[in-house]
């Protein structure tokens, strides 16, 4: 097994030619703080903009993290979100200030390196470039923004002002991911050629996000931030103008991928889709959506099948990468990976002593033997699995590769140019499904 340590502490050796390079006046990274107290520590002061579910969940992984100081939590539901994030960082030791309005943070917080934003989506755009705009560094949720015209000016500002930004496709900082993509497709072709794609995110009914009576925010506070009222500001995901719906909230992640595993955007897409479950006036963005994207890749084309439904969970969700030798499903979720080789392709004993995809077990070989009764049923491969052990929260990894690409000791793993093709490719799907016909995407509109 490999085992995979997101521990991302610098080590002493690199500590030692850092504080000797700062020393002597060299500066090894545009991104690392030119004055002392940064350039003999690894800490960074960060602040939570948005401390609501995700934020929560960031900041806990954060806390796993070492060398990282919250400063600030920033959130408009004062007496909720807001006060659960900065007792517990309090708890843990943190000195930090907590604010209402953003702007205020940032003219009081001089000593911020960057900031984490979880806002809904529609407040992305702001969010990023004001903060850019103020000198930090930027790890902002997916979707990247609610529109194009957002998600372009976080781009455009991350180049006017040479911060760095990530966005939050976890997925390209998770070491399975990251493993398929590089070793098991790309270096060993263990798939062959890679035909069809086909991903879900199926959930279950849900009721609407309710909140305590006595924690209401107040009708004016709310408005001032964009909302109606208490429920749009629990449910803002549903609402046109404030987010996406569930293609844009939970399909960015995995469309994401199948962009990244064939190494090029889509050629096109058609899309069904509609609010056929819940009621349309609180739930403005469609409720269900299938999707087929197309995609032009160097080994010939690939069709791309996607769902997201909300009203059965069945499967959870998943992307299976199909190819003339082989099947990848992969998922955050590692119960469900699995690798399977055609019964016609090459023996993949090499691939397995070289630690690309570890062998089934004898016993589920045998299984596969006596399930074949008719030549007309095709059974399902025994499965290979993945040798990699990732017990982190999902997000640890993606958030560390953002800290040390600040301290200059790594690269970005989903710079804003990623961010940005995605959100072309996710945002044309609600188009789509409105036109009623197949979409072309010009390849000149992935790029900025
Ligand atoms: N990467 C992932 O796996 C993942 C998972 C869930 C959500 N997300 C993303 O995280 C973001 C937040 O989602 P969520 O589920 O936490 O939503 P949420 O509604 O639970 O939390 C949003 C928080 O932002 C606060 N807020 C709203 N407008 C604000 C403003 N102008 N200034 C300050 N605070 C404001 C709200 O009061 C709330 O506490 C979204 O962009 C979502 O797409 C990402």
């Amino acid at each position: 097994m490999i085992k995979k340590d997101s521990n991302t502490n610098i080590d002493r050796r690199n500590f030692l030619k850092l504080t000797a390079a700062a020393g002597a006046g060299i500066i090894l990274s545009p991104y690392i703080k030119t004055n002392a107290q940064s350039s003999v520590t690894n800490d960074l002061n960060v602040a939570l903009l948005g401390t609501g579910s995700q934020g929560q969940v960031l900041m806990n992984a954060c806390l796993k993290i070492p060398n990282i100081k919250f400063k600030a939590v920033c959130d408009i539901w004062q007496d909720y979100n807001q006060k659960r994030a900065y007792r517990l960082l309090k708890k843990y030791g943190h000195e930090l200030n907590a604010y209402e309005d953003y702007r205020e943070m940032l003219a009081k917080e001089k000593d911020l390196d960057a900031v984490i934003v979880a806002t809904p989506d529609f407040w992305h755009a702001k969010h990023a470039v004001d903060c850019m705009e103020a000198g930090l560094h930027v790890y902002c949720e997916k979707e990247m923004s609610n529109t194009l015209e957002g998600a372009r000016q976080i781009v455009n500002a991350a180049r006017r002002t040479g911060r760095l930004v990530q966005i939050g496709h976890q997925r390209r900082s998770n070491p399975n991911y990251i493993h398929c993509y590089n070793n098991l497709i790309q270096d060993a072709g263990l798939l062959g050629k890679i035909t069809t794609i086909n991903g879900q995110w199926n959930r279950s009914v849900q009721p609407d996000n309710g909140w305590p009576k006595n924690k209401a925010i107040p009708n004016s506070v709310l408005r001032k931030y964009g909302f109606k009222n208490m429920n749009q500001h629990r449910n803002w995901r549903w609402y046109k103008g404030l987010g996406g719906g569930p293609i844009v909230d939970l399909g960015s992640h995995q469309i994401d991928i199948y962009s990244w595993f064939l190494n090029t955007p889509p050629v096109s897409v058609i899309a069904s889709g509609g609010t056929d479950y819940y009621d349309p006036a609180t739930h403005e963005w469609y409720d269900t959506v299938l999707a087929t994207f197309k995609y032009k890749t160097d080994h010939g084309i690939v069709r791309a099948f996607y769902q997201t439904i909300t009203t059965n969970s069945n499967q959870g969700y998943f992307e299976t990468f199909m190819g003339d030798q082989g099947a990848l499903t992969i998922s955050e979720s590692a119960g469900r990976v699995g690798v399977f080789k055609e019964a016609t392709a090459p023996a993949w004993d090499q691939w397995v002593s070289k630690g690309i995809v570890v062998a089934p077990s004898e016993e589920a070989k045998k299984v596969e033997t006596k399930a074949i009764l008719d030549v007309r049923e095709t059974v399902a491969p025994p499965k290979h699995t993945l040798p990699i052990e990732f017990n982190d929260p999902y997000h640890k990894p993606h958030l560390e590769n953002f800290f040390n690409s600040i301290r200059g000791k790594d690269k970005l793993n989903c710079p804003v140019e990623i961010g940005y093709e995605t959100a072309v490719a996710v945002l044309k799907v609600n188009e789509a499904i409105k036109a009623k016909r197949e979409i072309r995407f010009n390849k000149n509109e992935f790029h900025i």
